[in-house]
Order: C-alpha cells, then sequence, then structure tokens
C-alpha cells in the first residue's frame, strides 16, 4: 500500500541551490557526450543527483556559524580538543584519530594491523575497505546472514552469520585473521542495519578467540535507529544509548564521517589500544597531517563536531529513515521492483527483474540508469555486472554479478519529498516503456574499478527510445 505523503520534513530551508532540469534532447547529447558512463557527466547538467549520500549532506545553520570558529592552529586546536570530546563521548573510545575520509582510516588501520596473507572477515566489505584489505596483502572475505538472500522484507538483513564466522575463523586458523569487521549499516547489501543482538554475538566471539573487532561505522545513527524502532528491548532507549551501547562491543572503529557526520568530509579512528594508537599516529603524520587535524581543516573539525550530534536527533533520524521508505514505496508503486526493506540511506533497484530481455552481460542496470537520465535527468548509479562483473585475470572466464541492482542514494537533508515524486514519475514513464529499452556494451575499459571510467555504447540508439516515450 502506498501512503498519498510522507510526513513533512523537521526543518526548515535556509539557503538554496538553483538545479536545473535540462531539455531532452541536451540531455540525449550530454550521455552520449559521456560515452553512456553517468560518472563522466557534468553535475551542472544533472537536475537531482542520487548518485551518492556522501559528502553531499546539507549543513546545518549552526554547522554554517561553526565554520568561523575553526582554529587552524597546526598543532593543539581547540577545534581537535572539541572533535575528540565529541567522538569519545559518542564511541567510549580513548583515543580519536582524525582523518580526511573512511578510505585513509582504511588505509592507516589495514597497513598497521594486517599482515600480508592474513584473512579480514566482514559481514560485506564495502568497495574502498575490500580494495585497501587487498592493497596491504590481506583477504577479505564477506560473510553476510542468509536472510539477506530472501525477498522477504525481514528486519536486521545486514547481519554477520555468525555460524559461519566461527566455522570460517576455525578453518583459517584465529592466528591468520587479522580483524572482524561490523559494517553499520550494511552497505553493499542495500543499506541494511545489523542488530544489537548480532553485534554482541560476533563480539562475544571475537572475545572468546582474542582476535579484534572493528566497525566500520560510516552510518553508526541510522543503524541505532533500526534497532530502537525494530529490536524488543530498546524501544525507550535514546539513540546516544543505543549508540554506546553498540560501541561497547567493540574494540574500536573506522568511519566516513561524510555519511553519518553530516558534513561533506571527514573520518577517523577511534580506539582503546594504546600500542596501536601510537604505530596508526606514527602514520597519521606520514600520509595525513598532525595528530590534532589530521588532513582536515580546523573549521571542518568543528562542523563534525556538531554533525556527529546532530544526526542523533530522534526527528531528524525518524524522517529519514521513512524518506527512503517513501520512496522506495513511491518506486515499487511505478513499477520498478525494489530491494526490501528498504535500507537507511537508499532505495536498491532491481534492474535485472524489471529487464529480463537485457542479459546481465549486456548490462541491465546500466540501461536504467541511462534511461533515468535520459527520461528524467536524474542521476542514480549500477550496482550489477558493470560494477562487479569482468573478466578473471587468471581464467580470463567472463562473470557477472550476483544481482543487477541500481542504487539511488538520498544525501541527507538536501532534496523535499517533491523532487522524490518526480523521480516516481519519471519511474513511471520507463516502466511504461521498459520493452524498448536495449543493453550496453562497453567499448574501452580499464584493468581496475572499470565503472569509474569505461566508456560504453548502447546496442540500439538512445534517442529512439527517447521519441517513442514522448509520442
Ligand atoms: N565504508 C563504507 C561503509 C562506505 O559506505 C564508504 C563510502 C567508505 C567506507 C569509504 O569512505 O568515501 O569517505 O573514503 N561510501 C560511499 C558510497 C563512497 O557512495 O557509498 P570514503
Amino acid at each position: 500500500m502506498t501512503r498519498s505523503r510522507q510526513p513533512a520534513e523537521p526543518y526548515r530551508i535556509k539557503s538554496v541551490e538553483p538545479i536545473r532540469l535540462l531539455p531532452e534532447k541536451e540531455r540525449l547529447e550530454r550521455i552520449n557526450h559521456a560515452n553512456y558512463n553517468i560518472f563522466k557527466l557534468d553535475a551542472r547538467d544533472i537536475y537531482i543527483d542520487l548518485l551518492t549520500d556522501s559528502g553531499t549532506t546539507a549543513m546545518s545553520a549552526k554547522q554554517w556559524g561553526a565554520l568561523m570558529v575553526g582554529d587552524e592552529t597546526y598543532a593543539g586546536a581547540k577545534s581537535f580538543r572539541k572533535f575528540e570530546h565529541t567522538v569519545r563521548k559518542i564511541t567510549g573510545k580513548r583515543h580519536i584519530i582524525p582523518c580526511h575520509q573512511g578510505r585513509s582510516a582504511e588505509n592507516m588501520m589495514f597497513s598497521t594491523a594486517v599482515k600480508p596473507g592474513q584473512y579480514v572477515l566482514n559481514n560485506t566489505h564495502f568497495d574502498t575497505t575490500r580494495g585497501n584489505t587487498l592493497h596491504k596483502g590481506g583477504i577479505p572475505v564477506d560473510i553476510p546472514c542468509q536472510e539477506m538472500r530472501s525477498n522477504d522484507p525481514l528486519p536486521f538483513k545486514g547481519n554477520m552469520d555468525v555460524m559461519k564466522l566461527e566455522e570460517i575463523i576455525g578453518q583459517k586458523g584465529r592466528e591468520n585473521v587479522a580483524m572482524v569487521i561490523m559494517t553499520v549499516t550494511n552497505n553493499s547489501v542495500g543499506g541494511q542495519p545489523v542488530s544489537m543482538a548480532n553485534i554482541r554475538e560476533t563480539s562475544e566471539l571475537c572475545k572468546k578467540l582474542a582476535i579484534p573487532f572493528y566497525f566500520d561505522c560510516a552510518r553508526f545513527a541510522e543503524n541505532a535507529f533500526f534497532i530502537k524502532r525494530d529490536e524488543e528491548g530498546y524501544q525507550h532507549k535514546s539513540i546516544q544509548e543505543i549508540v554506546l551501547e553498540m560501541f561497547s562491543y567493540c574494540d574500536g572503529a573506522m568511519m566516513s564521517a561524510k555519511k553519518d557526520g553530516l558534513a561533506n568530509i571527514g573520518g577517523f579512528i577511534a580506539l582503546d589500544d594504546k600500542e596501536l594508537y601510537a604505530k596508526l599516529t606514527e602514520l597519521l603524520i606520514l600520509l595525513e597531517g598532525f595528530p590534532t587535524y589530521g588532513g582536515l581543516a580546523g573549521r571542518d573539525l568543528e562542523v563534525l563536531s556538531i554533525g556527529l550530534e546532530e544526526v542523533m536527533d530522534y526527528d531528524y533520524l525518524d524522517f529519514r529513515i521513512d524518506q527512503v521508505a517513501y520512496f522506495g514505496e513511491k518506486i515499487k508503486a511505478a513499477g520498478i521492483p525494489i530491494v526490501e526493506p528498504t535500507g537507511g540511506h537508499a532505495v536498491f533497484a532491481d534492474a535485472g527483474a524489471l529487464l529480463p530481455h537485457i542479459p546481465a552481460d549486456q548490462f541491465p542496470g546500466q540501461a536504467l540508469t541511462v534511461a533515468f537520465y535520459t527520461q528524467g535527468c536524474v542521476r542514480v548509479v549500477e550496482l550489477g555486472s558493470l560494477m562487479f562483473g569482468g573478466t578473471d585475470p587468471n581464467t580470463g572466464k567472463k562473470f557477472t554479478a550476483t544481482r543487477e541492482l541500481v542504487r539511488m542514494a538520498l544525501p541527507r537533508r538536501v532534496y523535499t519529498n517533491s523532487h522524490l515524486d518526480y523521480i516516481a514519475e519519471v519511474a513511471g514513464k520507463i516502466v511504461a516503456d521498459k520493452d524498448s529499452l536495449a543493453g550496453y556494451r562497453i567499448t574501452h575499459q580499464p584493468v581496475f574499478l572499470r565503472h569509474f571510467t569505461c566508456d560504453m555504447e548502447p546496442l540500439q540508439p538512445v534517442n529512439q527510445t527517447a521519441e517513442k516515450s514522448n509520442s
């Protein structure tokens, strides 16, 4: 069932940025010029951009105000002390290392704590976490829960399969496991949350086996909201209490603060281990900067201190999670199948189910992604065989992804429900003409992470599709 509307935003708008809906003819020219790769489009040619929720947040009046009080002192800045105090309060950890974004935290952590040949076990690695593990000679293994494979709208599909985790540690030998990581929320399986029970169980196992247990906590507040809403025993606890309990089970955390830091840049590592802290700090000075700024300006640290508090506001989170759900309902009602339930930061459309006439090696997700741009000037991103498929360098065999998805990530506090209603209308137009959508062929690709820079061409002219849908 769909609702006619979602509750209104718990904020009002003080500053605006114009966006422009390009005429259809120009959209066709732009996408053709970009060789059908949406990463190559210019932001000014996009009306609504759902490429990512990372670094795209709108800051609050309080954050804008704080920019002026940023202390830009090299060592011992006041802004760092404020940031350190906030992160300590939220995580309960003693040592706080600032850095410029999530992947720099990963780089430092894995350079220090992962030896070549060791395993890193995760409920599901995000691409950069996987990439950084591999880069240091580590072996990343994903251990998502079984429910994740189900189409039923079950809660906590982001969980770790703890039995399998124990089995894998048994097989590999505990000394060969560098660390266990819990990604909250689990971005790569649809922004699905992890339950407190699952965090606790994983933590107990790691403690028993003396394996370090870390969080990749880019969306910790969204995760806490799901625990409060859906896990027994947490309805009467505050988000702050739930967050503190979550962090109490881990040895430390790496965070891309470009998400739940409600900021455009930033990250950190928080931990109690004094020796590891000392090693990480050495690397921090080499790679990022002095330990009291870590690659960030004093004003960024001010903004983060406020953002990390604001993100735990119940009304904000209630609206945010419901906005994603509302958008999911609208997209589904327009006829595009989605991954259910919707998670914390994005709606994942199932392009494989929508476009069964396009085989995986012709990228149905790419066809849907281009259609959103040509039909609506909306940018979304393929998360299917273009991103996860390729050619095995050892065997030369081509492989495809397990699912052909398209992610529509919602930047925080940026778009209103009218924007989302507009996208749902575009989705309806695409569905009405879906049989005319055709697949794609890659004409040029790099060796790694091909989706960012490859060139493509449609197997049937795209403008025919657009003209037909207009008639
Ligand atoms: N961990 C998770 C769970 C993430 O989602 C991301 C980034 C990172 C680490 C890396 O952080 O970008 O600050 O270096 N996710 C973005 C996304 C890019 O679009 O989902 P970063």
